[in-house]
Order: structure tokens, then C-alpha cells, then sequence
């Protein structure tokens, strides 16, 4: 397991590099990430190339035994490209222009932006192609940062329509699969389809659905252009690109296959704050929250079903969430070993040195602008040590977790209530597995789940046939599956069908759902399991069991009494359903059941802040919180890093299962 650090040395005056650089390999860094955003240094005026400094900086970090990770640098395009291909920028739904002064100003459709990535990429990888010190490259930076997946400009128009004519091959067909008939939107042809610009009331559904796809492949289609150049150039290098945290419109399983290595960027205590209902807490506004980080460990080892790289981790306090606490002592180290416990092979942070100019003069590095350690330094340090000691296996997880970028912008479209938010429904039941110490691999429902004993799929919101018989033929096999609110409601179009939710999914759930309905706290929110009576939040449906048993059932309100939980036998497996948002406690419960019936051994249920992962054998035990906690392991377990006392913001690791682990009543 390694540790790598993202260095720009444009920052810095030439002769601070070596100090840098030596200082890097004394911390045990073995990988330095570079040049993400240095158009303008490569390439100071239109086609004169100046890669010397970045040989300079390479040949230095391969001196001190370590490899630079390159990056191209298109998320950035100079001034003087923008000036002279204007049509190169992005619009908003209102054909307001995204100006040149920032990042990401530049449209993935256009024809003209493709054509000058092809250029300056293939420059680079051709320059660096025998340089034995590159050990892979990261393409562009975080594909939709700043919310510039999407884009509505005349290029994107054209390629929409293009898009559209190869999903549906004539117009009629596209009319009868969006429902056009509706508010007199029947068109007469391609051409008279435009991007969903700015308009009085709501688009409609099937066509923003189909404008979300149509702008998540277009960014797969540009990522290819760099994966196919740097492949030509040595195809011995990896490819990889770092995605983002709790992200909505990229669609990373559509670059599995264009990359050879996933990796994501992993700020937890901005995460906490920016991009998850409810105020963090404390504890969460110095270490962040474990199961939203942690999901996104797992969406990105799940994307490839392999090792992935945190290609920028925290590295302490940071410039863009509302307020900027100092994580807690310890806490870079934490989530170092909280990466690798979920399955990376190497973190590397972001970035080397606190910047003294530009936008993010406020974040930290590892060390000062000066140049002396800061705060994560040290952590930093300690973390390569303890992890340059692991050779590690992949995560082997015995359950999956269903997520499809579609479902998500589906409900997104037709939230059908203001707190209804796609992420946060799915780590209700994600946190629920973490909290026994459940190993999950999120992945998308299509994919063969046969090696997983149990499936949770959290709002399955759009299905068809394929999808039903695919996951009928799974359960009859023996795979234990659990269904939640919003299941089978629609078609893939975003359209709902003849038959009432969960369609397609009717019977192998042995319910059909009568009425739906979302609620504010004012209304009773109240359901029964197994005898027991649990709070659940925001969305609840009243379900007519055919074939199922009745496992829950509504207590008060108007549904009084109508089936809210129900449990299905089907073949050698087992079909549950949960039609209601639960809190954490009913949340446990449902999951708890799932995980016994599928024999996936688990922990007894942690307090929130603590977790354990089990790694190839070995278990970390993380601790989110500001106290120590005590922890009994199983009794032939051999501690390797720490011991059974954990410290706050602190991780432990011991051979041994996770699932014998009990934390100690404090
Ligand atoms: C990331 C980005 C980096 C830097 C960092 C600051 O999202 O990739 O370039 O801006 O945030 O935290």
C-alpha cells in the first residue's frame, strides 16, 4: 500500500524543487501527481510546446526513487485558446456564457475543444512516451466539478440530436417513448428537439432523463480521446481519472472500461458540510462522516471491481465548505487507513504545499508555504510508514449494493418531496450494513450478481423485463434480495407503465403497491416490524400483498393498518420489501434479517463514528470520534497496527474477522 502527494511545480521558484522533492521521499511518498492544470506553462503562446520544466521535475522525482503520476491538462484551456475558439465554452440553460477566470470553462461536445485536446495530449504523451519515471497518467481533473456535466450549447444541440437519432432511429418512436402527447410536445422531427434550456414551468421527465444520459456519455466520449492517445503513445502506463464525493451526473460506470484505474478525491470534513442532509456534527466537522465517505470507496471499487487510488486526499483544513475546521489530531491519518481498509492500494494527498496565490490560497498542504510541515505532514508520514508494511489482497464483499446513475436522476427529476434525496436513501440502508461491519460492493443492477449472497437495491426505480427476469432468475438461485420505496415504479424513459409499481417486479415481491405518498413530519410516520414499532421518514407506500407476508404494517395516519413491510420465498432465495424510508433503527432491523437469512456473518451494531472493515484477513477498526473507544477483537487476533485501544480520530488494525469485533460499553 503507498502513499503519493499532488505537487505543482509551476507554483514554486526552481530552486525549491530539490528540497521538495527529497523532503517527499524522506516522508516515504512513492507517487507525485503533476500538471493537471498547466496549459498555459506548456504551452505559453499557441504552438510553442515547453516541456522542459516538466522533465526537469519528473527526472528529479525519479532521482529520489519515486514516479510521477502526469495529468492532462485540458481542464484548464488557456486564455489565448479561449479567445481565439470561443465556441470552445460551455453555456447555462439560459445561454449564459461560462466565462474564461476559473476552470472546467469548456464544452465536452465541442468539435473544436476535441480537436485541441487531441493535440496538446498527444504532444505530452508522445514527449513522455520513453521517460522511464511516468508511471501512469489522471485525464483532465474531476469531470463535472462545478456542475459542468452538463452544458447547452449550440454543439451540444447538435450532438443531442445526433444521439437521439441513433437511440431511436425516427422521430415517431421517440414520441411514443417520452409520451410527447403530453402539454403538446409531439415533434416532427430531430432537428426540432433542443437541449431543455431555460423554460416557465418543469421540463419533461423522459427528455431530461434522456439530456442527463445524452451529457454523462458525452464526458465518456471525451475521456476516450485521452485514454486512446496516452494508450498509443506506451500502453504499459495506467489511465486513470479522479472522480468526485456524493457526485450526481457523472456516470462513473460508463468509464470503467476506458480506464485502467479508478480513483475519486476524498475531502471528508467539506463532504460533511456541502453535499449531505443535516448539519454535521462535531465530531463529523473534525474527521467527517465514515459511511458517506466510505460509499464512495465502495461506488468506485465497485465501478471496476478492483483496487481503486484516492488520487487527492484531505490534507487538513480546506478553502470551499461553508466553514473550515481543523480535522482532528490525527484525522489525515485516519482516512488513509480508512481508504485502504475499503480497498485502495495507495492515497495520495492534495497537496504538498499550502499555495500562495490564486483561488486556494486558504487550503492547506502538507506542509506550510514555507515549506515546514504542517499538520498532515506528520500524519502523512506515519500512514506510509504503517501501510508500506501491508501487501494486501482486493476487498471481498459478500454483498452488493444496486446503484444506477438513472434511477437517480429519475427521482432527482420527480423528487415527489423536497427531502427526498437520491444518496442519502441509499446510505440509510449502506450505513445499516457498515455499522455490523459489512463489507458492500456498489454496483450497477445489470451486472452479474451471482457471487453476492445478498443485494440491497435502494429505490430500483426504473425497470423493465430484462431487468426483472435478470434479477427473478438471481433470487430463484438463492441470492437474498431487498427492494425499497420508489422499486419498478417507471420504465427506462422515466414513463410509468400499465401495471402499478413495482411492475415488473410484482412477483417475484408477492405485492403490488396501492398508494404512495410523501410525508412532512407533521403526518404520522409510524410502521411495525416483527412486533416492533419504528419512525421512518419523507416516503411511504401501502402495499396489497399477493403471495408475500405481511412483515410491517402502517400505524396511524391514513394507511393505518395497510402493509408496509413484506417478505416473498422465491425459489432458494428470498425477496424482501421495505416501503418506507426507514430511520437508522428500523433501517438495522430490515438489514439485519437480510444479512442473517443470506448467512453473511456480521458484528454485533457499532455506535455511529466507529466502523471495521475487513481487508484480505485483516481488520480496521476506525474511530470518527473525538473520544478513544476500547474494543474487544476475536481472541487469536494479532494487532498490526495499534492496539485494542483506539484512539479518537484514530485506527487500529489486527488479523482477525471483523465480524467477532465488539466495541466495549464506554
Ligand atoms: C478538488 C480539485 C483540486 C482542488 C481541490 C481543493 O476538487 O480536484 O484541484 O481544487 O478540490 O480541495
Amino acid at each position: 500500500m503507498t502513499v503519493g502527494v499532488c505537487y505543482f511545480p509551476e507554483h514554486w521558484s526552481r530552486d525549491r524543487w530539490e528540497e521538495d522533492i527529497e523532503q517527499m521521499a524522506e516522508a516515504g511518498i512513492e507517487y507525485v501527481r503533476m500538471a493537471e492544470f498547466s496549459w498555459s506553462r506548456i504551452e505559453p503562446e499557441p504552438g510553442e510546446i515547453d516541456l522542459s520544466w516538466l522533465d526537469e521535475a519528473v527526472s528529479l522525482i525519479g532521482d529520489h526513487g519515486m514516479e510521477a503520476v502526469l495529468c492532462t491538462p485540458t481542464a484548464t484551456p488557456p486564455k489565448w485558446l479561449v479567445d481565439q475558439r470561443p465556441s470552445i465554452l460551455q453555456e447555462e440553460p439560459d445561454g449564459t456564457v461560462r466565462h474564461y477566470g476559473s476552470r472546467r470553462h469548456y464544452c465536452f461536445n465541442s468539435p473544436v475543444y476535441r480537436e485541441e485536446t487531441r493535440r496538446i495530449v498527444s504532444t505530452m504523451a508522445d514527449h513522455f512516451a520513453d521517460n522511464p519515471h511516468v508511471a501512469g497518467w489522471q485525464t483532465d481533473n474531476e469531470y463535472g466539478c462545478h456542475e459542468t456535466i452538463r452544458c447547452w450549447c449550440d454543439d451540444c444541440a447538435t450532438a443531442f440530436r445526433e444521439w437521439l437519432r441513433e437511440t431511436y432511429g425516427d422521430v415517431d418512436s421517440l414520441n411514443e417513448a417520452w409520451g410527447t402527447s403530453f402539454w403538446s410536445q409531439t415533434v416532427r422531427s430531430f432537428e426540432e428537439v433542443d437541449p431543455p434550456r431555460h423554460t416557465a414551468a418543469e421540463h419533461h421527465p423522459s427528455r431530461l432523463l434522456d439530456y442527463y444520459r445524452f451529457s454523462a456519455e458525452s464526458a465518456v466520449d471525451y475521456n476516450a480521446l485521452h485514454a486512446d492517445l496516452l494508450r498509443e503513445a506506451n500502453d504499459e502506463w495506467f489511465v486513470a481519472h479522479n472522480f468526485m464525493g456524493d457526485f450526481d451526473s457523472c456516470d462513473v460506470y460508463g468509464f470503467a472500461d476506458d480506464l485502467d484505474l479508478i480513483t475519486w478525491d476524498s475531502y471528508p470534513t467539506g463532504f460533511a458540510q456541502d453535499r449531505r442532509q443535516g448539519a454535521a456534527t462535531a465530531d463529523e466537522l473534525r474527521a467527517g462522516d465514515p459511511d458517506q465517505v466510505g460509499l464512495n470507496h465502495d461506488l468506485y471499487r465497485g465501478a471496476k471491481q478492483q483496487p481503486f487510488w484516492v488520487m487527492e486526499q484531505q490534507p487538513g483544513d480546506i478553502n470551499w465548505p461553508p466553514y473550515a475546521p481543523q480535522p482532528g489530531e490525527g484525522a489525515m491519518r485516519l482516512w488513509a487507513h480508512h481508504a485502504v481498509a475499503h480497498g485502495a492500494d495507495t492515497v495520495v494527498y492534495f497537496r504538498w504545499r499550502r499555495c500562495r496565490e490564486g483561488q486556494e490560497q486558504y487550503h492547506a498542504g502538507l506542509r506550510k508555504q514555507d515549506g515546514s510541515p504542517d499538520r498532515g505532514y506528520h500524519d502523512a508520514d506515519r500512514a506510509a510508514t504503517e501501510l508500506a508494511e501491508l501487501d494486501l489482497d482486493p476487498v471481498d464483499a459478500d454483498v452488493a449494493v444496486l446503484h444506477d446513475y438513472d434511477n437517480h436522476w429519475a427521482t432527482s427529476i420527480q423528487p415527489h418531496a423536497p427531502d427526498w434525496e437520491y444518496w442519502t436513501h441509499m446510505r440509510q440502508y449502506y450505513r445499516a450494513l457498515r455499522a455490523r461491519s459489512v463489507q458492500a460492493d456498489v454496483v450497477h443492477p445489470d451486472w452479474d450478481l451471482s457471487g453476492y449472497d445478498a443485494v440491497v437495491a435502494p429505490a430500483l426505480h426504473l425497470v423493465d423485463d430484462d431487468l426483472a427476469s435478470k434479477l427473478r432468475a438471481e433470487v430463484a438461485d438463492g441470492t437474498e434480495l431487498l427492494l425499497t420505496v420508489r422499486s419498478g415504479t417507471k420504465d427506462p424513459f422515466n414513463k410509468l407503465p400499465d401495471a402499478p409499481a413495482p411492475g415488473p417486479l410484482a412477483d417475484i415481491v408477492g405485492a403490488t403497491v396501492d398508494q404512495h405518498e410523501s410525508l412532512p413530519e407533521q403526518l404520522d410516520r409510524t410502521v411495525t416490524y416483527d412486533g416492533e414499532t419504528y419512525d421512518y421518514r419523507t416516503f411511504a407506500e401501502w402495499l396489497d400483498a399477493d403471495g408475500a407476508t405481511v412483515a410491517g404494517s402502517h400505524v396511524g395516519g391514513v394507511g393505518d393498518g395497510n402493509a408496509a413491510i413484506t417478505d416473498h420465498d422465491v425459489g432458494d432465495g428470498h425477496v424482501a420489501y421495505c416501503g418506507v424510508w426507514p430511520e437508522a433503527d428500523l433501517a438495522d432491523a430490515v438489514v439485519s434479517d437480510l444479512l442473517d437469512r443470506a448467512g453473511v456473518a456480521h458484528s454485533e451494531r457499532f455506535p455511529t463514528g466507529v466502523r471495521a472493515a475487513e481487508r484480505d484477513g485483516y481488520t480496521w477498526v476506525t474511530n470518527f470520534t473525538s473520544d478513544p473507544v476500547s474494543v474487544t477483537p476475536p481472541e487469536d487476533a494479532r494487532w498490526v497496527v495499534g492496539d485494542d485501544t483506539v484512539d479518537a480520530f484514530g485506527a487500529s488494525v489486527y488479523e482477525g474477522p471483523a465480524a467477532d469485533l465488539s466495541v466495549d460499553e464506554g
